[in-house]
């Protein structure tokens, strides 16, 4: 089984994450001791499944043209009858490179240049890129914080959708920055009232394998309305795959499923790479043990990092973490905005976090952390956070 308390080596691959001229780049000098809590990628080491299957193509020495093989489909399908009550036929698969490159072509494919784009906000900033890379345009959907937790405003959101006509609504399940899953009457009504107005629903689901609390529901699990939806997934945060590039979309739809494949034809996006296939079957048929410890390590270090705040650091708060690994707190209580707040707490700490003005739209007052590495740093990293908030 795992070790998850070993890091492994993060330098030899050249882990973003842990760069340091990428991290001087976005924060500044920072001292040798630094602890990264910003980028969504976790410093465990992959299953030993995948890494055997790895080693055995590895050892093969071939690397050449692969197709979308049989294997590929079942393990989707399973993998959604097992974690999502539902069996999604094989002809509504298609493999893609990675969500966020998948966003981009969604937008190529619906938009015309200038249309609208809507999303939910704060939201993960790629949402918004993919929009604006092209010429759409975004109108931003603001989360209230209710009782601590976001909400949608529906009355909004349905003015907003009547006056702009949206081409594409794309909703984050479960939300990223906050960890907030979103029930079945939130996705219900969401998709019905995109619906109403010709909007079509574009869900990433990428974090939906990493409950740490709740019942989540998939927009697969919604009837007819998952007809107009385009839903797309990946085991790349549950198993951090993020450098295999590999993802799928599930589309029911066979009208909107077409436009969508005509786009990714177009961009000959049609033969996986060798390792990002072999993983994505490997996870989902052979990954459900590691997944469990995975989030049973998770489950201490939020509780830890719960434990921290809620006692010993009283100027921060922040949202129930109901997936992943990705903290969202509140620093309100520190008069410090959050750009200075992370480049301050960067330099002067070397623990290094988002900005809260790094996601779309109104995530001032909040930075994200990232717990998704050894217990040790995320012990360390609180102690630094604790000196360096109540000292100011
Ligand atoms: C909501 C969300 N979508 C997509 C991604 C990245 O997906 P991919 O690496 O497959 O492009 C992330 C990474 O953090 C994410 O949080």
């Amino acid at each position: 089984m795992t070790d998850f308390n070993l890091f492994p080596d993060r330098y030899a691959e050249k882990c973003r994450k842990w760069d340091r001229a990428k991290i001087e780049e976005h924060f500044g000098p920072v001292k040798d001791d630094f602890i990264p809590m910003w980028i969504a990628d976790m410093d465990f080491r992959a299953p030993e499944p995948l890494v055997s299957r790895l080693h055995q193509a590895v050892e093969n020495g071939i690397f050449g043209y692969t197709y979308v093989y049989d294997e590929f489909y079942d393990a989707v399908i399973r993998y959604f009858e097992r974690h999502h009550h539902s069996s999604p036929k094989r002809e509504w698969l298609t493999l893609c490179y990675g969500t966020v490159s998948t966003l981009h072509y969604t937008v190529q494919a619906f938009c015309q240049k200038g249309d609208y784009i809507m999303l939910s906000t704060p939201v993960y900033d790629p949402f918004e890129r993919a929009a604006t890379a092209f010429g759409a345009q975004v109108v931003e959907n603001e989360l209230v914080v209710k009782d601590n937790r976001y909400q949608i405003d529906f009355e909004k959101m349905e003015e907003q959708l009547k006056q702009y006509r949206p081409k594409l609504y794309m909703l984050c399940n479960p939300h990223n920055p906050s960890g907030r899953i979103w029930s079945r009457e939130e996705l219900v009504t969401l998709i019905s009232l995109c619906q109403k107005y010709g909007t079509v629903v574009v869900a990433d689901e990428v974090h939906s394998g990493m409950i740490l609390d709740g019942v989540y529901t998939s927009t697969i699990e919604t009837g007819e309305l998952l007809k107009n939806v385009i839903l797309l997934s990946s085991p790349n945060k549950q198993y951090n795959l993020g450098g295999l590039k590999t993802s799928y979309a599930i589309i029911q739809n066979e009208e909107l499923r077409k436009t969508f494949r005509d786009r990714l034809t177009k961009n000959s996006i049609t033969s996986p790479t060798v390792f990002g296939i072999l993983a994505l079957i490997t996870c989902y048929n052979e990954g459900e043990e590691y997944s469990r410890a995975l989030m049973g390590y998770l489950g201490e270090n939020y509780r830890y990092a719960r434990e921290a705040i809620e006692n010993r650091i009283p100027k921060l708060s922040f949202m129930e973490m109901e997936s992943s690994y990705l903290l969202w707190v509140n620093i309100q209580n520190t008069k410090l905005d959050s750009d200075t707040f992370t480049h301050r707490l960067a330099k002067e700490t070397g623990v290094l976090v988002e900005s809260g003005n790094n996601f779309v739209g109104n995530g001032e007052g909040y930075i994200r952390i990232n717990l998704g590495t050894q217990f040790e740093n995320v012990k360390e990293a609180f102690t630094r956070i604790e000196k360096f908030v109540n000292g100011l």
